[in-house]
């Protein structure tokens, strides 16, 4: 039997942690399909076109490096604007979904495009001023020379893109729980995040 879970959300609202929480504590497989895009980004940057990159990714793609930069992030934004590539990476992500024994898959439009039939939908989200002090120290831990203005600017820029596009914007599912962890710590969005699914799990035995 499979069981999915969708999240999604803006950039940096802690998706990708609870993320890899929820499958750890359910045992399901987990799949970031911001990497997809960050792929494609990436190769985009390098001169590539972005369908035929689409078409073509591979598993050591997903595995650059260079995957988590500012650079990178702002690119995948502006190529997951364009439908071919969208349409290029949705089989994948399908296949993913409906594993065996079930699976995790975060991004922006898996309750809503990919998995509309997902068993269990999340809305992860937080404040853009929380979210780009959370990605400005990342950046710094990673050794990038960056500010917060600068980094909240690239927040709002990728929230307008990833929001406004006419093909699978990010947008909340009708049926999804949402989680704003503006003010929660990660222990605790992370017991919110398992406490929803759980709900979805065993809706007869849930009071
Ligand atoms: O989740 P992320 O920050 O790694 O995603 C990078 C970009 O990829 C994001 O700005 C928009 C795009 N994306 C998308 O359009 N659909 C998804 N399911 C996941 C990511």
């Amino acid at each position: 039997m499979s069981f999915t879970i969708a999240i999604d959300g803006p950039a940096a609202a802690g998706k990708g942690t609870i993320s890899r929480a929820v499958a750890a504590h359910f045992g399901l497989a987990h799949l970031d399909t911001g990497l997809l895009y960050r792929a494609v980004g990436a190769r985009v940057l390098t001169g590539e076109d972005a369908e035929a990159a689409a078409r073509c990714l591979s598993a050591a793609d997903l595995e650059a490096d260079t995957l988590r930069s500012a650079d990178v992030a702002q690119a995948a934004s502006k190529v997951a604007t364009i439908p071919q590539v969208r349409a290029a990476l949705v089989d994948f992500q399908r296949a993913f979904a409906r594993r065996a024994g079930g699976a995790v898959l975060d991004g922006r439009d898996i309750g809503t495009v990919i998995c509309p039939e997902a068993e269990a939908k999340l809305f992860v989200t937080a404040s853009a001023e929380i979210r780009a002090q959370r990605r400005y120290r990342e950046l710094l831990e990673q050794g990038a020379e960056t500010s917060l203005p600068e980094v909240l600017a690239d927040v709002r820029a990728r929230d307008d893109r990833d929001m406004t596009r006419a093909d699978a914007p990010l947008k909340t599912a009708d049926d999804a729980v949402i989680i704003d962890t503006s003010e929660m710590s990660i222990e605790a969005a992370v017991a919110t995040a398992i406490a929803a699914v759980e709900a979805r799990r065993a809706p007869d035995v849930a009071s």
